[in-house]
């Protein structure tokens, strides 16, 4: 093939997320080169790609697959994050021309990335790291898409992001972040809300199960009925078609036969670390990463059941309807998107990155797995004011003022009858803390003062003070 006949893409990686995208770049009208480091598994892809094989150069080595893509070549890493995209990075480096460019499309940590940009700065290839949601499903009909590195960087790869992207209403929901590692930490963020709003769904899908004895069915109706409202989210949709699914092999409802421990690959755990070290709250993500580990300890769990006996769990219908369960979802939600959106607020502003806050909104609406309708209106008021809380936007507060006291109903009987809602409790804190003008810290701070001299401010008088305790006083 005469090298201007070459495609400018490669594909590094064909696992199941890397062989959707590159379909996905394929149907769009890209050709490109795939590579997989077990041969059998490109070959295969390649066999199965039907009508789409004649877009795609499958290759067997490294170096065929570079020298299959024309420079200045767009290189797309879709292997595990970690040390295996340092390694990938490192093979591919000496076969490289100048200006060629390694994309990252897979869940890095935002750390890796930065360090990966500085090096590439050093090197003669471009460097990207895009975060990309929406699981499978996504990668082959539209992920949404958050960029980060240099500005050339991204304008060059944009019309090809653009194209495989999800649309809203016709907008492409790919979107340049800022510098370096900004595209995976906006799509960490997500991955922490993810959590969140995962874990409040699990905890009233709790109290319908063993509160109301509602079978997985009937919940997943309810679902279905929420996700016609002002609920109506991807999450929500999908929570609806697992509890509504039923096993093949015992015939019972698939939620029913599921082990109640959950996987996590990191990315929840990284926004929860990363919250703490920059003293955002992140309460309802930290309580979620918190109850996903608390899953896993299923003996642990047992034991305990074992000697306090399990909790009463039985609600009555008249103390909780299923409408208060719904506002208290609404709550949640809305708190922990707050949490969210002011976490990437102050990294904005510590990294350096500007973070297009109202673009963010905007790209997670089609195509990741938080879109939801409450998206759209949470885009419209963080371009009205970007730094304030979300919770205090109009019509946010609206909501709250509106939901508030459901999530505190829900929190109180779901106490009451030993049943854990730690999400939604966290949400709930929040939001009261938020709300509470004069708080309870002055204790802290005379505590503080009195074994450490740390000193403290006053209601009446600038400057640093100490109490009666300090050291030659009392
Ligand atoms: C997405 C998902 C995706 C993946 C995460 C979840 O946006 O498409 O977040 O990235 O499902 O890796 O990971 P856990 O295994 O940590 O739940």
């Amino acid at each position: 093939m005469a090298s201007h006949d070459l495609p400018s893409i490669g594909l590094l990686g064909l696992g199941t997320m890397g062989a959707n995208l590159a379909l996905n770049i394929a149907e769009k009208g890209f050709r490109l080169a795939v590579y997989n480091r077990t041969h059998s598994v490109t070959v295969k892809f390649h066999k199965g790609a039907g009508e789409l094989a004649g877009q795609l150069t499958p290759t067997a080595t490294l170096e065929e697959f570079v020298a299959s893509i024309k420079p200045p070549r767009n290189i797309i890493l879709m292997v595990p994050a970690g040390p295996i995209v340092d390694a990938q990075i490192e093979a591919l480096r000496p076969l490289l021309a100048k200006d060629d460019m390694i994309i990252d499309a897979g869940n890095a940590n935002f750390d890796d990335t930065n360090r990966r940009a500085e090096a590439a700065r050093d090197s003669i290839e471009m460097f990207l790291g895009i975060g990309v949601s929406g699981g499978e499903v996504g990668a082959r009909n539209g992920p949404s898409i958050m960029g980060g590195g240099d500005r050339p960087a991204w304008d060059r790869m944009a019309p090809v992001l653009e194209a495989i992207s999800a649309k809203f209403e016709g907008q492409p929901c790919a979107t340049y972040m800022g510098e370096a590692g900004a595209g995976h930490y906006v799509k960490m963020v997500h991955n922490g809300i993810e959590y969140a709003d995962m874990q409040m769904i699990a905890e009233v899908y709790g109290l319908m199960r063993d509160g109301f004895g509602m079978a997985a069915g009937d919940i997943g109706d309810v679902f279905d009925t929420w996700n016609k409202g002002p609920l109506q989210s991807y999450l929500i949709e999908i929570s609806a078609e697992v509890a509504k699914a039923t096993d093949a092999k015992t015939g019972k409802p698939m939620l029913d036969v599921i082990l109640d421990s959950a996987g996590q690959k990191g990315t929840g755990r990284w926004t929860a670390i990363e919250a703490l070290h920059r003293a955002s709250p992140v309460t309802a993500i930290d309580a979620a990463v918190a109850a996903r580990n608390l899953s896993s300890r299923v003996g642990e769990r047992k034991t305990g059941e074992g000697i306090f006996g399990s909790a009463p769990q039985s609600i009555n219908r008249e103390e909780l309807s299923l409408d208060v369960l719904e506002q208290a979802l609404l709550a949640g939600k809305v708190a922990c998107y707050a949490q969210g959106f002011a976490m990437l607020d102050s990294a904005s502003d510590d990294y350096g990155w500007k973070l297009p806050l109202p673009q963010i909104a905007e790209v997670w609406r089609e195509g990741c797995i938080i879109r939801s309708a409450m998206l759209d209106d949470m885009a419209t008021a963080l371009k009205h004011d970007p730094d304030s809380n979300m919770m205090f936007a109009d019509a946010f507060a609206d909501r709250m003022k509106s939901t508030h006291n459901g999530l505190r109903k829900v929190i109180a009987v779901a106490a009451t009858n030993g049943m854990p809602v730690p999400a939604l409790s966290a949400a709930l804190s929040y939001f009261d803390s938020m709300r509470t003008s004069r708080g309870t810290a002055n204790m802290i701070q005379g505590q503080r003062d009195y074994f450490g001299a740390h000193s403290f401010g006053r209601l009446d008088e600038e400057g640093a003070h100490h109490g009666p305790w300090a050291l030659g006083t009392i």
